[in-house]
């Protein structure tokens, strides 16, 4: 007898927006989705988060802007962009043609830059929501980013919130002592979601020279080497909060992805791996779906924070 295939539901649920299948592509690290067109499907991802949108255009840092370390990489990018007019004008109408989700990451160097960049791109169409990354500096606050604190999480949550048309999707810094503390800090602000982790304030150095491998002597650190830190925290936070959790750092493959989903993570974003592997997000999804079947799991969103801890 033939035996027939089950086909697995790969479909995940954030409430606010329905997804193909739990996998994104990270910010930063798959331009605006179009440069990946030559290697991949992009209507076989559940989506992507195209790189930080600052108001106006951006050079970013000076190079060297990446350096390779063990099992990670170090950036130092500084937040290059063609800005939301250029991004209104010449992208976003090639963007609409996919059916797959859209997301914005938005950037400001204040609170006003970043309300700026949502009441101009709510006048757009085809964005499924926006990722508000917390982490760029202020200049206005010495070069802190408000995702170092609960005060200025919630304050800009608050006002982006309130601004905007879309759903909110807060994306928080690891560079805290209380990442629980942070995530609480944007729920009560009213966001949508919460996504972790960004990268990690690390530092290269060359021996012989003496001088650090990157102009900007800081940068983030993120791959393989970040994986076990990031799952812990986006455990710690999906055990917290009630909206949902979209998880990253360090997932390379369908197993580390699955991790995420059990610690309570009901989406995951794939950054590093899509420059080892141009199609990483979409084998991702794939070895998704054999695991599920070798698995009988007949919904992957029925495997979501069912970690056993006791
Ligand atoms: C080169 C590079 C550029 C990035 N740019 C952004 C960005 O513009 N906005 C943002 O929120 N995160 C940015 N990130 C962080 C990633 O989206 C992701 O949070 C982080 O790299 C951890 O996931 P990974 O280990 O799978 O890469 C960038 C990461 C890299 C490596």
């Amino acid at each position: 007898m033939a035996m027939t295939k089950k086909s697995v539901d790969l479909t995940a649920d954030l409430g606010f927006l329905k997804l193909r299948n739990p996998v994104l592509a990270a910010s930063g690290t798959f331009g605006y989705g179009l440069e990946f067109e030559p290697y991949l499907d992009l209507e076989k991802l559940g989506g992507f988060v195209v790189k930080g949108l600052y108001y106006k255009p951006r050079e970013g840092n000076p190079p060297p802007r990446l350096v390779e370390t063990a099992s990670g990489l170090i950036n130092a990018i500084g937040l290059q962009g063609v800005g939301v007019e250029a991004f209104s004008e010449k992208i976003l109408p090639e963007l609409r043609r996919l059916k797959t989700a859209v997301i914005v990451n938005v950037c400001g160097a204040d609170d006003d830059e970043y309300a700026a960049v949502v009441e101009y791109l709510d006048k757009q169409d085809g964005i499924a929501a926006y990722e508000l990354n917390i982490s760029c500096p202020n200049v206005k606050a010495e070069g802190l980013c408000p995702a170092l604190s609960p005060r200025t999480t919630f304050d800009l949550v608050k006002r982006i919130k309130a601004a905007s048309r879309r759903p909110l999707i807060t994306k928080l810094s690891p560079n805290v002592t209380s990442i629980v503390e942070i995530a609480k800090a944007a729920e009560e602000a009213g966001t949508d979601a919460i996504a972790l982790v960004n990268t990690f304030l690390a530092m290269a150095l060359d021996l012989e020279t003496r001088r650090p491998k990157l102009r900007n002597v800081f940068g983030g650190l993120s791959g393989p080497a970040i994986k076990p830190i990031a799952l812990r925290m986006v455990y710690q936070v999906a055990s917290r909060v009630r909206v949902p959790v979209i998880g990253m750092g360090g997932i390379m493959t369908g197993a580390d992805a699955l991790e995420f989903l059990v610690a309570g993570a009901a989406a995951v974003e794939v950054g590093t791996a899509n420059f080892v592997d141009p199609d990483a997000a979409v084998r991702i999804v794939a070895e998704i779906e054999s695991w599920c079947e070798a698995h009988g799991v007949a919904a992957v969103r029925e495997i979501v924070g069912t970690i056993m801890v006791s």
